[in-house]
Formats: C-alpha cells, structure tokens, sequence
C-alpha cells in the first residue's frame, strides 16, 4: 500500500485545494491529510484565516478524497509524521517547490502544479474587501506600523494625514503612499483610521474620524480621561464602529499564554503583581521635554498597567504613585502602587532611569516570571516552592508585533471573531482613568 501525505491550511476551501487533493489521492492507496491549527497558522505569520479549524477538516472531508485527517500542530511536526505514519510519498503546491527537499533522505517528495488564479488569500480579500487604512501622524510609530500591516492580508495603507505639509510629504514619500493634509479629503480616501498623533491630540482625532463613519485604531495611552474614553466608546457603538486601543502587548501571543497561565491557577490565587519596563529615552526626545504630555508614566505606564488590570480587573481599592522627576519637572521614573481587594501590583516604568524589566505574578502556590522584553512575551518560566520543579513555555513574536493588533481590529471590523476580550472597553476606561488620577497628582490635570 503506498501512503500519500500532504498538509495545507484550507481556509475557504477551493478548486485549487480540491484538484490538489485529488491528484495527491491518485499517487497512492491511502491518502493522509493534515489541516493546521490557527495557532501553528499565527506562528507562522498566517493571521487573518477566517474558517475554524472544525469547517476546515469537514470541508477537507467531503471531498472523499482523504482516508484519514490529521492536525498540524507545530513547526517540524511533517518529519516526524512521515516516520509515525510510514509514509511513501509526501506531496504539497508548486508554490512550495523546494523548501520540503529535506525530506527526501525519508520519503518521495513530489511538487504539484499549483491551480491557477485562485489562493485563499485572494477569497479573503474578496469576501471583507480591502480595508484602505488612514494614518494620522507622522511619528515613529507611525513608520513601524506600515510595514507591519503589509503582512495582514485584507488591508493597506492608503495615506497619511498631518495638517503640516511638509511632514505628510515627507512621510508619504518614504512609505510610497498619499500624503492628506486636508481632513474631508484624507476620509473620503480611507475606511479605517490609525491615530499615531501626539497623546492630546487622540480624543478631538477619534471623534472626527467616528463622526466620519470610521473605524479607529488608537495609539495608547487612548485618552487620558475617564470621561472621555466612556464618551468615545458610546460614540462608536451609537455609530456602529469599532473602536480599538493599540496596546501591543494586548494582542501578543505569548502575553495571552501567560495570561492564561496565570490565570488557570497553576500558581494558585494571584496575590502580587509586579511589572517594570524602562528604556532610555533621549534628553531632548518629545518623551523628555514635553512638559504636559511627556514622562515615562504616559509613555510606558499602558504596558505595566496591562496585566495588573487583567489579573486583578478593574476595581483597585488604591493607587499611588511615587517619582522620580528630572531637572524639567517631568517624570524619568515612576511607581505606581495598587492595592486591589485580593492583592497587590507595582507599575513601575522609566525613560530616565533604567531598571530590570520583567513581570512578576506571584501566588499563593508558585510564580510566573517573565524577563524583559515581557512586552513581547516569547518565554517565560512558572516557579514553585521547590526550585527544581520549574516549567518552561514559549510562544514565537514576529517582527514588531503590531501585526497582531492589525489583525485582531480587522477581525472585529468584519466580524469574523471577536477579540474584544482581549483588551475590553472597561479596561480601556481604567487606563484612562489610572493616567487622569496620575496627571491630577503630577499638577498637570486641566
Ligand atoms: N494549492 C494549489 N492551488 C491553489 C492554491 C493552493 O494547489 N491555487 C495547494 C497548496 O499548494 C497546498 C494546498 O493547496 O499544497 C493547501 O494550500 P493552502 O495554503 O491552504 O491554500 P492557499 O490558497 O495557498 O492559501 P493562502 O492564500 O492562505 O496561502
């Protein structure tokens, strides 16, 4: 009996996955299908797949040519299948054509001619349509967003707004894309809108562009008033857009295995929370000099606060917050230390004064650590009394991370999944509400 075996994703199962079926069945007696997970897809920059795991096995089934499915879990997993399963003959798309030689030493590897002018890639942008993105702001942020959304399937970066020509010129040059500096003209071109302008400027930006029947995707920190983050998000439900804050760290993969982690019990109940993130910022930096809307509370205050507000929610009993201010009076170093009804967090952040960054969640049983960049969590260790018994996770981050959150927006703008647990609109609030009572102290509340 010669065994057949071939993987794909077959997300919107098409003619090109049927004819590649077929033809893998007729090289063999027995035919072995393995269909990926979404998480192996994520990890291997795949993130806008749109059937579950469940539509695409049975799709994969009916077709009748499959004698038995497998899934795929894992990078390296195809080796070890082939031995598990004695397989003959390992076959996949023309579009693969030498990346699977390696296989060779174990089975035959055959290259099938790829069915022309259909991809899943090309239904999915056909079913959600192109959402054009906007940018508004030119800063550095700004310029690690885009290359970044060229790896989201189903969206691309139209333009850029700044009211100062010369900057939108400039920007839009670099990046190959249109430079708006009138508002009408810049949401007549875009679907969706990227707020990445200086923190003040956030809150009068969502609403404009809401009022223009955009969807928002906001640099944090979103607002630095309660009142306002709850105003902006009635807005955008009463209009019936999303509206998202980009906290990177929200939508990193690795973070959520942790948070998972965490939050299963494996440590038992979650009593301290420590999270520390410092960079060094230079002295003329807008971080330093700016007076109103700069420090490294503003700055990087989100991150830290993030998982302190998963794992303990929202309802802090206290907060209070100790500095370390430079020659200007702003903030270089900054502490912010909650008390919750069942535990206790420390936010700790720095542009001025540099620390070890790492998250510490500990429990009445053991300890997670996560050493820095925990903010883009690859790695992180569970920790018990004894400490010999230590276990290990990891989880891959590509690139920047902002793909993620690119890709979590578009999901909830075409309502193919719903991500918003990811980074509720209560907790949104909070951190508008913790940066509002931290601007109060620092004298700078208007
Ligand atoms: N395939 C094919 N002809 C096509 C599309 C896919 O023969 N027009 C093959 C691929 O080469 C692979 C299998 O079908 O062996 C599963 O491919 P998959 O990656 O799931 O489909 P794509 O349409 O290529 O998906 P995407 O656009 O997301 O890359």
């Amino acid at each position: 009996m010669i065994k057949v075996i071939t993987y794909g994703t077959f997300d919107l199962f098409h003619e090109g996955h049927y004819r590649l079926l077929q033809r893998a069945k007729a090289l063999g007696d027995y035919l072995i299908v393995g269909v990926t997970t979404e998480a192996y897809d994520k990890t291997r920059g795949k993130l806008n797949v749109v059937d579950s795991l469940v539509t695409r096995i049975e799709n994969v089934k009916k077709t009748g040519f499959a004698d038995e499915v497998i899934i795929e879990e894992e990078p390296g997993q195809k080796f070890n299948d082939i031995k598990k399963f004695q397989i003959d003959i390992f076959t996949v798309g023309s579009d693969w054509v030498g990346s699977f030689d390696y296989l060779k030493d174990f089975c035959k590897v055959i290259y099938l001619e790829r069915t022309k002018n259909i991809s899943s890639t090309m239904l999915r942008e056909r079913n959600s349509s192109i959402q054009r993105i906007g940018i508004i702001g030119t800063g550095r942020i700004a310029e690690r967003f885009i290359p970044e959304a060229r790896l989201v399937s189903g969206v691309s970066t139209q333009g850029v707004y700044n009211p100062h020509t010369e900057s939108a010129k400039r920007f839009a040059d670099k990046w190959e894309i249109n430079a708006y500096t009138d508002p009408e003209e810049f949401y007549n071109a875009v679907d969706v809108v990227y707020v990445a302008s200086p923190h003040e400027t956030h809150y009068e930006y969502i609403k404009s562009a809401l009022e223009h029947d955009k969807h928002v995707l906001c640099e944090k920190p979103m607002v630095l008033k309660k009142a306002q983050a709850e105003e902006l998000f009635d807005y955008a439900k009463e209009r019936n857009r999303v509206l998202f804050e980009g906290v990177k760290t929200a939508y990193c993969p690795g973070f959520h295995k942790l948070l998972g982690i965490a939050s299963s019990g494996i440590v038992g109940n979650i009593r301290n929370v420590e999270a520390c993130f410092t960079k060094l910022e230079n002295p003329e930096s807008r971080e330093l000099t700016d007076l109103m809307y700069g420090g490294s509370f503003l700055e990087l205050g989100s991150y830290v606060m993030l998982p302190i507000l998963k794992l303990f929610g929202q309802d802090f009993e206290k907060v209070r917050f100790d500095t370390i201010k430079g020659e200007n009076g702003l903030d270089i170093f900054t502490k912010a230390s909650f008390c919750f009804p069942t535990g206790i967090a420390t936010a700790t952040c720095g542009l001025g004064v540099k620390s070890e960054g790492r998250l510490l969640i500990a429990g009445t049983k053991g300890y997670i650590v996560a050493e820095a960049p925990w903010w883009k969590t690859t790695y992180f260790e569970v920790h018990y009394e004894n400490p010999g018994e230590v276990e290990k996770y990891s989880e891959r981050f590509l690139g920047d991370g902002l793909r993620y959150e690119i890709s979590d927006f578009l999901s909830r703008i075409t309502g193919n999944s719903s991500s918003e647990f990811k980074l509720t609109r209560g907790e949104t609030v909070a951190l508008a509400r913790i940066m509002e009572v931290f601007m109060e102290a620092a004298g700078r509340g208007k």
